[in-house]
């Protein structure tokens, strides 16, 4: 298949995020602290990976932003939204994830200009939260209407080329793919007559499409990913991507599982439970938004370890997962995996997993390798799903009647071989046949 051409990444590229919270002021903060050499962007591919093209024995192996036409840092340029109306600064602060000293002072005014527009927000989709920062009156159509006119006057004021938005919003209710969702028209009608069944998240990612931005959903709510936004991505090619930011517990359990597979170890049961006291675990206290995070955070294992192909194996695994909001861990997630595993003849092992991670900081450079892909994509003239940024979620969006790929490394491979693919480079298959001939 034929590479299409792409667009340079010339000029301003805005960044516009939907919630100014722990994950978005870390990947703020972030760019800003890399920007001026105060520190290095560990855990983001687009800034630090490398990429091998050709053979082995070619040695070629450049890193990805020299591979393909990224925008560079110096060319972002950050907006947002919250119903919390305090501004980038106050709000680091506040989740406490960067050292203040070292990482938010010296860059305070650059933060204090980040002040959050005022969010399409209704409490009855976040109970745990509310704030007085919200766009008011009308229906649902004119508050997307109202991101439409943000996200236009936000690009002209910044002299921005192109922009892209990321969902780093608080996680919202579990809320099904319904007949209000079904194509663009049945849509477009629901937004006009506010049906209950369009969520905040779902007006921003309309809003975005609508105005030809990429769009990302860092949580697990359903957002684009129902069909009448994916119809509306692809009709206008907007590339899309989703759902739930792939960082401590999940990141785990998508780098044992495949490893436990591959070598045909039997599961019989894996207990999953997580203390954090930020307020995304205030949110996830909420049952009805935790069910929306237990559906996310449940489905990667069906899915790698495949138990309809190996019964014996993984045919019936106990899965829990629990997550307890706990406030005096703040952003430093414990998550504990217990796993019952059993090997030849069956005899049982066990193994036990405790991370004590900082979940925006996994986060953020996730947030910041989306923002460049999708634009990557965007100029590349790919649009709807990117289902080869599913090194990225939990719960990666693919096209219905196809199975989600969750195994990280073939995530990985999937990611870097359509970089190669983007960049007219061979696919790298790993056979290996030629060095022996
Ligand atoms: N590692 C991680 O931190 C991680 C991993 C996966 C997913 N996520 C998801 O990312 C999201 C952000 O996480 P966080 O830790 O930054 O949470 P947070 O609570 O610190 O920030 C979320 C912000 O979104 C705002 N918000 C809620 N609804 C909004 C709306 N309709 N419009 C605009 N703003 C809105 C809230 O006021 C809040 O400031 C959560 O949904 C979380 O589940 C985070």
């Amino acid at each position: 298949m034929e590479p299409p051409d792409i667009q340079p990444a010339d000029g301003r590229l805005g960044v516009l995020l939907p919630g100014l919270g722990a994950v978005a002021t870390t990947v703020v903060a972030g760019v800003e602290a890399v920007r001026q050499g105060l520190a290095l962007p560990v855990g983001s591919l687009s800034q630090m990976n490398t990429i091998r093209l050709g053979k082995r024995t070619e040695a070629r192996t450049p890193l990805i932003r020299e591979l393909v036409d990224l925008a560079s840092l110096e060319h972002l340029v950050f907006g947002a939204w919250d119903p919390i109306p305090d501004n980038a600064f106050e709000s680091a602060v506040a989740a406490g994830v960067l050292d203040r000293p070292r990482h938010l002072d010296p860059i305070s005014e650059f933060l204090e200009s980040i002040e959050p527009m005022p969010a399409v927000f209704d409490s009855a989709y976040v109970k745990r939260l509310d704030g007085p920062n919200k766009k008011r009156g009308g229906s649902k159509m004119d508050l997307a209407e109202a991101v439409r006119e943000d996200i236009r006057r936000f690009k002209e004021a910044n002299d921005c080329a192109r922009v892209v938005m990321v969902w780093c919003g608080s996680t919202e209710i579990f809320l099904r793919s319904g007949p209000a969702h079904a194509d663009a028209a049945a849509f477009e009608e629901a937004l006009r007559r506010s049906d209950p069944a369009i969520a905040p998240s779902m007006i921003y990612a309309y809003a975005a499409v609508m105005e030809g931005v990429p769009y990302a959903n860092g949580a697990p709510n359903l957002s684009a990913d129902v069909p009448a936004l994916e119809q509306l991505a692809g009709d206008r090619q907007v590339p899309i991507a989703g759902k739930d930011f792939k960082t401590g517990q999940t990141l785990m359990k998508t780098i044992l599982a495949p490893g436990l597979k591959a070598r045909m170890l039997g599961i019989r049961g894996w207990f999953s439970t997580n203390i954090l006291g930020n307020r995304d675990g205030e949110v996830l206290d909420d049952p009805d938004s935790f069910r929306t995070k237990e559906e996310s955070k449940l489905g990667v294992l069906d899915y790698i370890l495949q138990p309809d192909m190996y019964p014996e194996l993984y045919g019936d695994i106990f899965h829990k997962v629990r997550i307890n909001y706990y406030p005096p861990r703040g952003d430093d997630k414990e998550g504990w995996d217990n796993l019952d595993v059993y090997g030849w003849l069956g005899y049982p092992m066990q193994i036990k997993v405790d991370f004590l991670c900082k979940d925006s900081i996994l986060a953020a450079p996730i947030v910041l390798d989306l923002v460049l892909f999708l634009d990557l994509a965007s100029r590349a003239g790919l649009g709807g799903i990117q289902e080869w940024l599913s090194f990225y979620f939990k719960s990666p969006h693919c096209p219905e009647g196809l199975y989600p790929e969750h195994d990280l490394f073939i995530q990985q491979w999937k990611l870097k071989n359509t970089l190669r693919w983007l960049a007219g480079e061979e696919q790298v298959t790993h056979l290996g046949r030629e060095y022996y001939e």
